[in-house]
């Protein structure tokens, strides 16, 4: 518990205990039932697709993660987030594009950047109201990909 709390920079207080709690009940994997009415709390695919637009406008408003983003096809990244997110909540969507070690090698991402792009997804779930509990089954599912994301 406590280095999985470790591994989990961007929380705090009661989100990181929460989702530390969880991560021991589901080790870390959403089972299919559980997984379906997850989506629904984030609106389905439609509500995805919605929340991705705001996860943007905020990577972009913010400093520390618009220079990766100003120069990549943002919208190719939208629609891959969308289909990505909603196969790791147990919708009906296959992830094809591309394996998360290969996509992000070289772009040199620090712990700080993650934790920002990490912020920047939590006030876009925020903004569409998405229930505390569904968040955390999410971040649970992404954190462990700092390990193939953060280079240094
Ligand atoms: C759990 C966290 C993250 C997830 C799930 C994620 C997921 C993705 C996905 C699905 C793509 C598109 C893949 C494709 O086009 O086939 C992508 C691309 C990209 N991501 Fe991430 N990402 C994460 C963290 C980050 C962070 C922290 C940064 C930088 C602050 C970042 C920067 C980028 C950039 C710049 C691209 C475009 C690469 C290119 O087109 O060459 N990502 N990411």
């Amino acid at each position: 518990m406590a280095s999985f709390s470790r591994s989990l920079p961007f929380m705090s207080g009661r989100r990181r205990v929460i989702l530390a709690a969880m991560s021991v009940a589901f080790g870390n994997i959403l089972p299919a039932r559980a997984a379906q009415n997850v989506l629904a709390e984030f609106g389905g695919k439609d509500g995805l697709t919605a929340i991705m637009e705001d996860f943007d406008t905020f990577l972009m408003a913010d400093s520390r993660t618009r220079p990766f983003f100003e120069k990549v096809d943002r919208k190719r990244i939208k629609q891959q987030l969308v289909i990505q997110f909603c196969a790791l909540l147990g919708g009906d969507c296959v992830y094809s594009g591309g394996n998360m070690k290969g996509i992000h090698r070289g772009l040199q991402i620090t712990k700080e950047d993650f934790n920002a792009l990490i912020e920047a997804l939590q006030e876009a779930m925020d903004k569409h109201k998405v229930s505390f509990r569904a968040q955390n089954k999410l971040l649970a599912v992404l954190a462990p990909m700092h390990r193939d994301i953060v280079e240094k």
